[in-house]
Order: structure tokens, then sequence, then C-alpha cells
């Protein structure tokens, strides 16, 4: 087939998609013109943001931009009274079409959608079409596949968005929460806890708690409006906007998160929380909600660990760059999830915050949280670097140096399944397991022995400095380190990244 005529083939299939999408009632003149205009027929948004790993985790044809999200939440009843919560949530979502849309998606997890107003306009709920089937006019409907992971909620304007289009949702939803868990079967999302909620959302836990293009390639800025019963402590990322109001029994705790952020970063946790706030040396606000039921042997380690944040922060600023938001903090709960979360601005601990992990989720803001991963499979960017950054702060300490863990690393044997990993792509089952964050960070020490201190701390703060706000690959990644030493380093990283067995010391 020669060139031209795929092309006319390609213009076809184009024309013939453009009038099947054409809903019923609208003239075909809508898409011809969105044709003319070079920016294609009005087609629906992609279900997903294209993440293999992930394939149904944000979604195609717009960006956010912000989130306002108002909750009203009940923590369950005391034991033996199920741990269920109950959460009502008004959010105020703007977005702006990339393209010529007739309808699009978020994603929402087991939580039911009672209204949405689009630009001020009510949408009506229906179920959804079948597969070719029209719906006509203002609309909504809910998709919760738990076989395949798909919870889509579709809104359909009344008539097509053009690209560039700037769109307010307003969208009442609620109902019970529990205890979602991941692909793998950890806890995440809107955890229930007996005395309020441990909010932690990596990789795609955010729609678990409210409608959301859960996706770190479509960060957006977010404000927030807690209600509980008075006496809780609501804390979600950034700074308090004002002072908590209390009316009826019930406090509004309200937070501003200005910076750009991906959305497994956000957190709404609830708790019967101490605020401490404190500022540090350069004036950063730190903000810590220290939970009153943590055992007292774990309530002193945190707070040692925690007296430490703002050292941890001047070493940072000085190994990489300026911290990168406006506020820093943690959230320590007595629950039992079981790992701790970089959350933005404010990292959420489970039952205790040791010195190392305040580190690692403090480094995850610039590495993780400013430059986020583009894939998923890219995880080891984000753990990788923290756990780096852990080995580089205990060696500030006056702990173990880093060539020491990098030796404990390599004194892994060859033979140990540790090396199988390929840990620029270990799969969705195997986002958080050791070699992602101990070849992780090995590897970055090793590249640091392959270019020399210069070019390695040089890359580290190019990196940051390229890709902040933003999300990278590793491919990414390498140039920056290419272009950083002047080497070719295509064989050390296929050796360190994609190969599933033990690479040399360089
Ligand atoms: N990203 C977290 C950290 O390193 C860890 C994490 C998130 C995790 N989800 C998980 C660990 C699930 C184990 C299981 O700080
Ligand atoms: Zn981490």
């Amino acid at each position: 087939m020669s060139a031209r005529t795929r092309t006319l083939g390609g213009i076809l299939t184009a024309l013939a998609a453009a009038a099947l999408a054409a809903p019923v009632g609208t003239p075909a003149a809508v898409a011809a013109v969105a044709t003319e205009q070079g920016e294609g027929a009005a087609v629906p948004g992609e279900p997903g943001a294209g993440d293999p790993y992930f394939p149904f985790a944000g979604n195609g044809g717009y960006d956010v931009t912000h989130y306002d999200l108002d909750l009203t939440y009940q923590p369950p009843a005391p034991a033996p009274a199920p741990l269920v919560g109950e959460l009502s949530g008004l959010a105020t979502i703007d977005l702006r079409a990339t393209q010529n849309l007739d309808r699009f998606n978020l994603d929402l997890r087991g939580l039911d959608v009672r209204a949405i107003t689009i630009n001020g306009e009510p949408a009506q709920e229906v179920d959804p079409p079948a597969t070719g089937e029209q719906v006509e006019g203002a609309a909504y409907w809910q998709v919760q596949s738990t076989v395949d992971r798909k919870w889509e909620l579709t809104i359909q304007p009344s008539s097509t968005l053009r690209k560039g289009a700037k769109v307010r949702l307003v969208i009442t939803y609620g109902g019970e929460t529990t205890r979602p868990t991941d692909i793998e079967g950890a806890l995440y999302g809107w955890v229930t806890t007996r005395d309020g909620a441990m909010v932690v959302n990596e990789p795609e836990g955010a729609m678990t708690w409210y409608p959301v293009s859960d996706h770190p390639t479509d960060k957006a800025t977010y404000g927030f409006e807690i209600t509980v019963p008075e006496g809780k402590v609501a804390v979600a990322n950034g700074l308090p906007e004002r002072q908590p109001v209390t009316r009826d029994g019930w406090t509004t705790w309200y937070w501003d998160a200005p910076d750009q952020q991906a959305s497994y970063l956000t957190t709404a946790s609830i708790g019967d929380f101490t605020l401490h706030t404190s500022t540090t040396d350069r004036g950063l606000p730190v903000i810590n909600a220290v939970d009153k039921d943590l055992t007292a042997a774990n309530a002193a380690t945190t707070s040692t660990s925690l007296g430490k944040q703002a050292a941890m922060i001047a070493f940072f600023e000085d190994t990489f760059t300026r911290y990168p938001f406006n506020s820093f903090g943690a959230i320590v709960d007595d629950d039992s999830v079981g790992y701790a979360l970089e959350t933005q601005t404010r990292p959420v601990y489970s039952r205790v915050a040791s010195e190392p992990t305040v580190a690692h989720e403090l480094a995850h803001q610039w590495l993780g949280n400013a430059v986020s991963p583009e894939r998923w499979q890219d995880i080891w960017l984000n753990e990788g670097w923290a756990s780096y950054a852990e080995w580089l702060w205990t060696e500030e300490s006056g702990g173990t140096t880093a060539q020491a863990r990098f030796a404990e690393v390599m004194d892994i044997p060859e033979s140990d399944p540790f090396w199988e990993v390929v840990i620029a792509d270990p799969g969705p089952l195997g986002l958080f397991v050791a070699p992602v964050y101990d070849r992780g960070a090995a590897t970055l020490h090793a590249l640091r022995l392959e270019v020399g201190d210069t070019a390695f701390f040089v890359g580290a703060r190019r990196w940051i400095h390229r890709y902040t706000d933003s999300t990278a690959t590793t491919e990414d990644f390498e140039t920056v380190y290419e272009q950083a030493s002047g080497k070719d380093l295509g064989q050390f990283f296929d050796a360190w990244l994609r190969e599933g067995s033990k690479p040399d010391v360089p």
C-alpha cells in the first residue's frame, strides 16, 4: 500500500469514527467544523492516562488545574461496630480540554455520585450505555468493575467541548468508607480507622475518596474543607487556610495546597491528633500531627525523629536544591497500614516515625513529588533516590557510610533472586519490592562511582530543576546524566536497570 493510500485510509477511518461518535441529535456539522480547524473530531476522552501497569488510572482529553474538596466525615462507632465510616463530598474541579471532547471520564471507586453540574448546567444520571449506543444531553454514569480495576465516572456535557475550553465541574458524592487495597493487597486510599482515617493513595487510591484523574501526569493544586465531629483533627497537604471553625458539634478544617501535586500524594487524614507547629531557621513552616494513642516507646522515637526534620531539610537543600513546597511536617497515626507515604508536604507514618524513614519521606519531596514518575514502571526513580538519600543522611549523622551500605548490597550473592528484578520495569506487583529500593539506591551509588561526585550531584540538581512540577522517565534520567558527565552510559544503565542479573561494581 502506498503512503498516499495509507493516509487516505487514515482520513476515512477518522471520518467514520467521527460520524459514529457524534451523539444522536448533534448535527454532523459540529464534528466536521472541529475537523476543519485541524483539531480532530470531538471524541470521548480515553478512560486511562496510558499507563501500561494501571490502564484505567487517570484519563485522557483534559488537564485538571484545581480540585476543591469539601468533605464531611463521620468516623466509625466504637468497637464492635464495623470499621466503616460515612463520607460525603462536594468536589469542585476545574479542568481544561486538551482535545475536542464529546465526553470524558474521572476515576471514582466505591462512592456514589449524587449530582453533577458542568459549568453550572445539571447533568442527568443514566445507566452505562452499551457500546455504540448514544446518550442524549448532559449526562453521567458510573462503572465499578473490581475484576479489571476499572472504576470510571463518565461525564457528557450537553454540547461538545472544544480543545482549550475551561470547565468547572461540581460533583456531589458520598457513601460508606472501608479499608480499600491496592493491586497487591496492601491497604491504601481512604483507610477507615477507629478514630478517623489514614489516607495514603499510592499508586491510584485517590479515587477511593474523590473523583480524580488519578495519575501523576495530571498534577493540580488543591484546597480542602474537612468537617469532622468536634474533637477530631483533619490534616491535609499544605498550610491551614484559616483557623478551624466549630458549630453544632462539628469542626471544619481548612487546608490550602498551592503547589502542583500528583493525586497519589494527597491526604486528608483524620484522627485524635495533637498538632505541633514550628518554623525552620529559614522560615519554612513545619506542622506535625501526632496521634495521642501511640505507645510510649513509639511516641518517644517519633518525637526524636521529628525533632530532626529542620536539620534534614537543611542537609537536603545543600545536597539537592531548595525545598520545593510551602511547608513540611508529619502525620503519625496509630493505625496498622504498615508503611509510610511521602504525601506532599506532610508524609503519613503508621504507628511510628523512625529517623531513616523521616529522611526517606523528606527526600521524596524533591524526588518523587516535585519530579514524579511518568509511568509507574519508573518507580525506582522515587524509591532508589529516597533510599539513597537515607544512606546520605545516615552518613551525614555519623553512622554507616553510603559506600558501606553499597558494599552490603553488593555482598548479596549473584544467585540470590534479589538480582532478578528488572528495576526499570518491576511489574505492577513489584512496585514496592526490596530490590526497587536497595538496588535502586545501589544504582545511584554506582553511578556516582562511574561519573564522579561532581557530575553526580550536578546531575541530581539538573534532574530536579528540569522536571519539577512535572513527570519524567528513566530515559529522561539517563539523558540528564549523559549530559552532566559527557559519557556514554548506555551499557552502565542497561546492566543496572534493565538486566535481571547482578551488575559489576564500576
Ligand atoms: N512509597 C512508600 C515509601 O517508600 C511505600 C509504599 C507505598 C508501600 N505503597 C506501599 C510499601 C505498599 C509497601 C506496600 O515511602
Ligand atoms: Zn519511598
